[in-house]
């Protein structure tokens, strides 16, 4: 399978998409996750895109198009891969399709998790994710054992610098310019399945596992 999770900030796609990758046999690419770990190991990559996520800005389309390209080429990914966060701009979409069609490749599907803006900032600010595996929580939704402990792996817990409000309130401008344009472009494709965004994570889960199981009927 080759999906796409579009959705707003706080939408639950790192979440879901965690869930499908240990379900089915594909990998998760987080731009997010690869950009962070970048600007944390001050990686060239690190230093340019630092500046624009503090400010809750995209990262320029060249490098993150680049970036995925060559994510997706990656054994790992040969039998399939769910992108969480990319594409975010249509320059960045058709990125995608030039490097698909160079690999003789296709999207399957692109499901769009709607959910309101008071429901999202809930979600962000009470986030923490695991400093050594990723691994993401809710002090509210799904806190972990030990406070500040990761359950899986011991790591530390953190939050997010971008997931401040004042810097939410930026990241969701971002995504109602720059983002949402991608929906009414993936439904002129036939590719998108909208999914409702609100309910528990399992919930969301078997709209999702129902909405895969269509596509691949
Ligand atoms: P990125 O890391 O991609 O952030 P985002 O898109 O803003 O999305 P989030 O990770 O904040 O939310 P999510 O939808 O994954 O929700 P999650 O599952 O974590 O990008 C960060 C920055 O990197 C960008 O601002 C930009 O600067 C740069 N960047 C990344 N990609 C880029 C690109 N393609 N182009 C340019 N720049 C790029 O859930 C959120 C919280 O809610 C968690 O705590 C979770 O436990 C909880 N939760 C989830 N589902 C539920 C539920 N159903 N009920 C209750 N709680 C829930």
């Amino acid at each position: 399978m080759r999906i796409v999770f579009l959705g707003p900030p706080g939408a639950g796609k790192g979440t879901q998409a965690k869930f499908l990758e240990r379900n089915y046999a594909a990998c998760q690419v987080s731009t997010g996750d690869i950009l962070r770990e970048a600007v944390q190991a001050q990686t060239s990559l690190g230093r340019q895109a630092a500046q624009y996520m503090a400010r809750g800005e995209l990262v320029p389309d060249e490098l993150v198009v680049s970036l995925v390209g060559e994510r997706i080429r990656q054994p790992d990914c040969r039998n399939g891969f769910i992108l969480d966060g990319f594409p975010r701009t249509i320059a960045q979409a058709s990125g995608l399709e030039a490097i698909l069609q160079n690999m003789g490749a296709a999207l399957d599907c692109v499901f769009n998790l709607r959910v309101p803006d008071a429901i999202l900032i809930q979600r962000l600010t009470g986030r923490r994710a695991c400093s050594r595996c990723a691994a993401l929580y809710h002090l509210a939704f799904s806190p972990p054992q030990r406070e500040g402990i990761c359950d899986r792996c011991h790591g530390n817990l953190y939050q997010r610098e971008d997931d401040r409000e004042e810097t939410i309130q930026a990241r969701l401008n971002v995504y109602k310019t720059q983002t949402a344009p991608l929906i009414d472009l993936y439904r002129r494709k036939g590719l998108l399945k909208e999914i409702d965004g609100v309910g528990s994570m399992e919930e969301i889960r078997d709209r999702i596992i129902k909405a895969v199981n269509e596509v691949r009927a």
